[in-house]
């Protein structure tokens, strides 16, 4: 069975000390970094943007899980590959149709970025079926957007089941992400289902003991 991939969400990390941050994850012998994108109009919260990715993402050797929650992906896909992004992960809910879902998707590619595409748990998981023969990753949220330390919407199990069953009998080849409210608890329910990376956030960060938070996420 492939190793699961943990992706840590640096939302809640100590930007004071980064560096450090993104050294606990590589010392946790990890290769992906998430970073939530949030622009105050899709969430009612504001993170950061495609500037401070600019400025660090040069500087850090994993792979830049990039999640933009913001109101307009298809205009800011260059600007993320700009900063840095290798997947750039957009949400279904910030399109107004179907053909503006396949552009971002395809711009994201024409780009040479991987594309994910995100649903939050309000939206029914069948809406995505359409695109998945043209994405890289599907993002299912597991809380609503916005914040990090939220707990896990318990239906997101049976999601993330019904699209990875969806993705295996038609052969896609698309990653199965979750994302928001995972614990030691909730991470091998989330696997069992069927998923292939897990974004962690608070429960990885703002603790002493990082790497061994990451072992027993995949104990
Ligand atoms: C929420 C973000 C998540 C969240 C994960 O909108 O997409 O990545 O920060 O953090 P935890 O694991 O703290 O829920
Ligand atoms: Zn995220």
């Amino acid at each position: 069975m492939k190793r699961p991939i943990i992706s840590p969400s640096v939302l809640d990390a100590d930007f004071l000390h980064f560096e450090n941050e993104v050294q606990k994850i590589k010392d946790a012998g990890l290769e992906w970094i998430h970073f939530d994108v949030m622009d105050g109009t899709f969430v009612n919260n504001i993170s950061f943007g495609n500037l401070f990715l600019k400025s660090v993402c040069p500087k850090i050797d994993l792979f830049k899980d990039v999640h933009v929650m913001i109101a307009n992906p298809l205009e800011m896909v260059e600007k993320f590959k700009e900063a840095g992004a290798d997947c750039l992960t957009f949400h279904y809910e910030a399109c107004q149709n179907d053909q503006e879902i396949f552009d971002v998707i395809d711009k994201i590619h024409d780009f040479n970025m991987k594309a994910g595409i995100a649903i939050r748990p309000s939206v029914s998981i069948e809406e995505i079926y359409p695109f998945l023969s043209k994405v890289d990753l599907v993002l299912v949220m597991s809380v609503e957007p916005g914040y990090g330390g939220q707990h896990f919407v318990e239906s997101s199990l049976d999601r993330i089941a019904k699209v990875k069953n969806e993705i295996v009998s038609n052969g896609y080849n698309v990653l199965v992400s979750v994302d928001g409210g995972i614990n030691d608890t909730i991470a091998p329910k989330c696997l069992n289902n069927g998923a292939d990376v897990l974004v962690v956030g608070q429960y990885l960060f703002n603790h002493s003991d990082f790497k061994d938070r990451v072992e027993r996420l995949l104990k």
